[in-house]
């Protein structure tokens, strides 16, 4: 089997290239990424990226049909893949996360492709007050981020599939330790703030709910779209992948780090105004499609592996909302350098530096 992956050099991608290695041994990985944070390695005693058979640089939007050919499946990740980022690239947004999506899967459709698997977003639920929200319930995005994924399955769900199954999988937020480790996800926060000042201070009042999965379990799911039937849920299937224990009020979270961590103090800012991103997510259709893909590790384990990981990497830096482990402080970075452009396109000046660089 033959498997293009395309933003396999995210936080994600490091994490699921590792699991389809090791569960699909025989099969010829290749990896699609335009590498705006192939430099932000945390713990690799090795690339990632030496785990395929072949790793492609470029930007979706203008990726080659012909990487296409002789590909079974197409997994799905790369993007601009928060609402901070979103909110500051609206339109590039669009381009990246929606557009460009729809163009992968049309291709892929064209060439003969079997499946396709999406990393969609529970986010487009935004406030859901009441019960668990279900895959048929009202999307309500807030952000260009949520919207380009509701958007992106909107726009797979009218295409011509000519017999791929096309399978988007609505993830809850990601936690967990990965190659490529992001900090600016609330459990991973709370986890680096505990290491490295011994307090996690809660923005919110701590009572927004939010779904959790670790990016391992987030791997287990996509290696199950890979696999699945038409039988299994349509020939495109939108589904809620995580855990219907795994949906958290703010405030536990922090409380189950503070037990990891011992000595952390816990400050809740019981004035905040409410947090409009708050929703409980229902995985009931996962968990009855692909029972033996279901969520695996519990919250105490990826709050012990992103402990034991940063705790490896010697990690103190109190400072670290502004570090190249937060994707937007990244970007900007590049483009302060003047190697990446507004459009999130790399600029000439990213050529000169390392032509520079070799000549030194
Ligand atoms: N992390 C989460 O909480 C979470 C939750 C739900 C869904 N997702 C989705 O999972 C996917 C992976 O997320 P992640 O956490 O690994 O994000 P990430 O930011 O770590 O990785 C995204 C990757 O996409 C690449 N990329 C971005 N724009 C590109 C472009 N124009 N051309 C080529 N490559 C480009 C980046 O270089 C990066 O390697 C994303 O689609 C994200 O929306 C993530």
């Amino acid at each position: 089997m033959r498997v293009l992956i395309t933003g396999n050099m995210g936080y994600v991608g490091s994490v699921l290239t590792r699991f389809l290695r090791a569960n699909f041994p025989q099969s010829e990985l290749i990896g699609f990424d335009a590498g705006f944070f192939g430099h932000c390695l945390t713990g690799a005693a090795l690339l990632p990226e030496t785990l395929l058979d072949r790793q492609v640089f470029g930007d979706i939007r203008e990726i080659p049909a012909n990487l296409m050919e002789g590909v079974d499946a197409v997994v799905h990740l790369s993007a601009v893949s928060n609402d901070p980022m979103g909110n500051k690239f609206e339109a590039v947004t669009c381009d990246i996360n929606q557009k460009a999506s729809v163009r992968l899967a049309q291709l892929a459709a064209e060439r003969g492709v079997r499946t396709f698997v999406f990393a969609s977003s529970c986010s487009m639920y935004g406030y859901a007050e009441g019960g668990a929200r279900k895959e048929s319930d009202p999307a309500r995005p807030l952000t260009a981020y949520a919207r380009s994924k509701i958007g992106s399955e909107q726009a797979f769900a009218e295409l011509e599939l000519k017999g791929m199954t096309v399978t988007s999988l609505r993830f809850a937020t990601a936690c967990g330790m990965s190659d490529r480790l992001r900090l600016d996800l609330v459990l991973n926060d709370f986890v680096a703030c505990a290491i490295s000042s011994g307090e996690i201070t809660v923005l919110s009042d701590g009572t927004p709910w939010r779904p959790l999965i670790d990016v391992e379990d987030m791997a287990r799911a996509i290696a199950w779209a890979i696999s699945r039937k038409h039988e299994e849920g349509g020939e495109f299937l939108a589904v809620n992948a995580g855990h219907n224990e795994s949906n958290y009020q703010v405030r536990e979270l922090a409380g189950a780090v503070a037990r990891q961590v011992p000595g952390t103090r816990v400050s809740i800012n019981r004035n905040a105004p409410p947090d409009k991103r708050s929703y409980k997510v229902d995985f009931s259709l996962f968990s009855k499609l692909a029972p033996a893909h279901t969520p695996q590790v519990t919250l105490d384990e990826s709050i012990k592996r992103l402990r034991d990981g940063l705790t490896a990497m010697g990690f103190a830096d109190r400072n670290f909302r502004n570090s190249p482990y937060m994707r937007l402080k990244t970007l900007e970075r590049h483009m302060a350098a003047g190697w990446l452009g507004a459009d999130l396109r790399w600029l000439p000046a990213a050529a000169a530096y390392w032509r520079a660089a070799a000549a030194a």
